[in-house]
């Protein structure tokens, strides 16, 4: 057996802290793949939606024939939650952190568990932007210290973005990597950057797309219908931006543009959108209005409106 071989044993216990969105997608994965997963929260609430949660998307599976019916039983044994760090991550080769996206909160938990960790686990974050570099500042091992930024849905999502930190090893990205592969995802290797590979893309095209509505070069309805169709997306870069939130994508692209320059200064429509409330979906209008969750037909924003 390979030495990833051995650190890949699903004997060895994968401890997920943060039972949040993420937590519960992550925790899923590996139960379903076959690890002892242990969901650690500091809010026991938390933990029970979670499990809640997991089991939902595991009777689903039975539900649509995409399982068998003792593979989600076993999913759901081999899943167990805590709400002590320090106990639950004892002997465990691998700890996801997922928790809330602040340094601090991140690199507590980190300094909590490392050192109950079995010999040479790896330690990985989930981090949307903070850098893994810095998140390795606690461990006492930084060369084992690795990003695996995860998509939500997790489990409908196939990408992991691996990301390489400033003393990550090679061994450790491989093992990652390895990781990955057993519990189905597709991943790729991100040297640390901000915004990895998808945010930074993704930033890119929603302030371009923003430009153009704002220049007049086409209506929102048709900027996001050339990209579906013209590109195979499944969702236009104007709706994309409803989704996620035209605030969260604002501190995004002030954060790139403080970092890599001047491409992605925000586009000034989005900062009169942000000013006006108007985040998207959450707060009723985006570029798009919406009534009872949906979409109003042709409500597209008209440039200038704001
Ligand atoms: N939401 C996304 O689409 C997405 C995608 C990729 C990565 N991420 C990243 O994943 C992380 C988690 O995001 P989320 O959306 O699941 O957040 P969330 O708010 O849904 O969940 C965070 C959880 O962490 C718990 N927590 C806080 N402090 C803790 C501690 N000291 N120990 C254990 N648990 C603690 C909270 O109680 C909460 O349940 C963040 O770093 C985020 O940037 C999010």
């Amino acid at each position: 057996m390979t030495s990833n071989g051995a650190k890949m044993n699903k004997d060895n216990t994968v401890v997920v802290a943060g039972a949040g969105l993420m937590g519960t997608g992550i925790a899923h994965a590996f139960a379903v793949a076959g690890y002892a997963t242990t969901l650690v929260d500091i809010d026991q609430a938390a933990l029970t939606r979670a499990q809640t949660g997991i089991g939902k998307i595991l009777d689903d599976g039975v539900r649509l024939g995409k399982l068998a019916e003792d593979v989600a039983a076993a999913s759901k044994q081999r899943l167990s939650t805590a709400t002590d760090i320090a106990e639950a991550a004892r002997g465990a080769a691998l700890l996801i952190e997922t928790v809330l996206e602040k340094l601090a909160v991140k690199l507590a938990v980190i300094k909590a568990a490392e050192p109950v960790l079995a010999a040479g686990a790896i330690v990985a974050t989930n981090t949307s932007a903070l850098s893994v570099t810095e998140i390795a500042r606690e461990a006492t091992d930084a060369s084992r210290v690795v990003g695996m930024h995860f998509f939500n849905p997790v489990h409908k999502m196939k990408l992991v973005e691996i990301v390489r930190g400033l003393a990550t090893s090679d061994e450790t990205v491989a093992e990652t990597r390895a990781y990955c592969e057993a519990i189905a995802k597709t991943s790729i290797i991100v040297n640390e950057a901000p915004g990895l590979t998808t945010s930074r893309m993704s930033a890119m095209a929603g302030n371009e797309a923003m430009y153009m509505l704002m220049e007049g070069t086409a209506t929102a309805e048709d900027i996001d219908t050339a990209h579906r169709l013209g590109f195979n997306h499944p969702l236009g870069p104007l709706e994309l931006g409803d989704v996620t939130g035209w605030d969260t994508r604002l501190s995004v692209l002030r954060y790139l543009h403080q970092t890599l320059g001047e491409k992605f200064r925000p586009c000034p429509l989005i900062v009169k959108m942000v000013a006006a409330g108007r985040y998207g979906r959450k707060t009723g209008a985006g570029v798009y209005e919406y009534r009872d969750g949906q979409k109003v037909p042709n409500s597209g924003l008209k440039a200038g409106v704001l």
